[in-house]
């Protein structure tokens, strides 16, 4: 009998980070996967068209539970999540991250006695951000630990974590590989917005501590609008930032700021391959500016991604100027989700 293993997931980065891992579980007879999408993200072009361009089956539940403040919307999805995997009976849950459904994930699966492997496991920004909570949580209630870095790794040791912690890689390595040339054969979005390669920059905000009060936000999109001074800026909006905007009074009208929806996966890569520049509050925008060979400025004042700025291609915006310049070793070989595969299958 194949092993079952019961995925998780909810939100943008998620269907990005699951891509690859779904597509080497499909491969492999040994294992096999039902996917639970708790609908944390559900806006089409936050979530289907990720869905769409990166291969990932249908879902074989959708449990549509979005909005509301982080203790609402977590409880809904405990609820919805227990019936499933009383029924489902996997023999692993598989959660990615750092979200709302990363923690919902865990907690069910935790309290069910099923055993939770960690994509991303051991990052840690020290700081008591939502995120951090989530992330710190999942760990404590995993069996398997899948690191993305060295770094990643000597966290979990500092909170007594060392046993079934696997340095794989990172699976959004994975995918760009995967997606990179598709992305430049069939995106027109450069088309779209009237761009040439290396004639903008590209930024996205979206975390609660740029946008949770009318000072943070107007402090970022000001940075961001003086950038912009110098070379236009693509700001493909994020939900939450556009409610954000709205309910402050905050003006995105403004010369060299390009605002636009939010772009699928693949325009994001032509959009990551064309820019001079990343200014992010992403975590997982940082390291896809260095997979495009583009310099960051992390608009935080802190990092889980801290090699990427240890090797100079990433700074924080109120911090030091950029290091020299080197490769980084970390984030594997392009193969982070066969590994991750093969040590489910051996071991579930
Ligand atoms: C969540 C994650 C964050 C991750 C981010 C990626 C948590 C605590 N945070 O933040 O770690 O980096 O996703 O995007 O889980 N909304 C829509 N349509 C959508 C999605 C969201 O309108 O398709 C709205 C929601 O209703 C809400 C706001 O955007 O009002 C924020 O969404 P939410 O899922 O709460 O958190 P994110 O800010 O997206």
């Amino acid at each position: 009998m194949p092993a079952k293993v019961l995925t998780i997931i909810g939100a943008r980065p998620q269907f990005i980070k699951a891509a690859p891992v779904t597509s080497a579980i499909a491969l492999h007879t040994g294992i096999e996967e039902l996917l639970v999408h708790t609908g944390q993200h559900f806006d089409s072009e936050m979530s289907d068209v990720f869905f769409h361009e990166l291969g990932i089956p249908e879902p074989h539940y959708n449990l549509d539970i979005h909005g509301g403040g982080h203790g609402d919307m977590t409880g809904r999805m405990l609820i919805a999540l227990e019936p499933i995997l009383l029924a489902e009976k996997p023999d692993a849950v598989l959660i990615y991250g750092d979200t709302n459904s990363t923690l919902a994930g865990a907690l069910v699966a935790a309290k069910l006695d099923i055993p939770i492997a960690h994509v991303e496991a051991g990052l840690r920004a020290y700081q008591a951000i939502p995120e951090e909570i989530n992330r710190v949580l999942a760990d404590r209630l995993s069996r398997w630990f899948f690191c993305p870095t060295e770094t990643s790794v000597k966290n979990l040791a500092k909170e007594g974590i060392t046993e079934n912690v696997h340095l794989v890689g990172d699976v959004m390595y994975d995918a760009v590989l995967r997606m990179r040339e598709r992305a430049l054969e069939r995106s027109e979005i450069l088309k779209k917005l009237g761009l040439q390669s290396g004639e903008f920059q590209l930024a996205t905000v979206h975390r609660a501590e740029n946008t949770g009060s009318a000072e943070n936000l107007s402090r970022i999109l000001e940075y961001i609008k003086d950038m912009g001074r110098d070379l236009p800026v693509v700001l493909p909006l994020h939900p939450r930032t556009r409610k954000a905007a709205r309910k402050f009074e905050q003006s995105l009208d403004s010369e060299g700021l390009v605002v636009t929806d939010p772009v699928s996966y693949l325009d994001m890569a032509v959009l990551l391959d064309g820019c001079t520049c990343v200014l992010t509050d992403s975590g997982g925008l940082q390291k896809e500016a260095y997979f495009h060979g583009k310099p960051c400025v992390t608009l935080r004042d802190t990092t889980e991604w801290v090699e990427t700025i240890d090797a100079g291609w990433n700074r924080l915006w109120r911090g030091a100027d950029y290091l020299p310049r080197k490769t980084i070793a970390d984030y594997g070989d392009g193969d982070a989700a066969g590994k991750i595969v093969e040590i489910l299958t051996r071991e579930t």
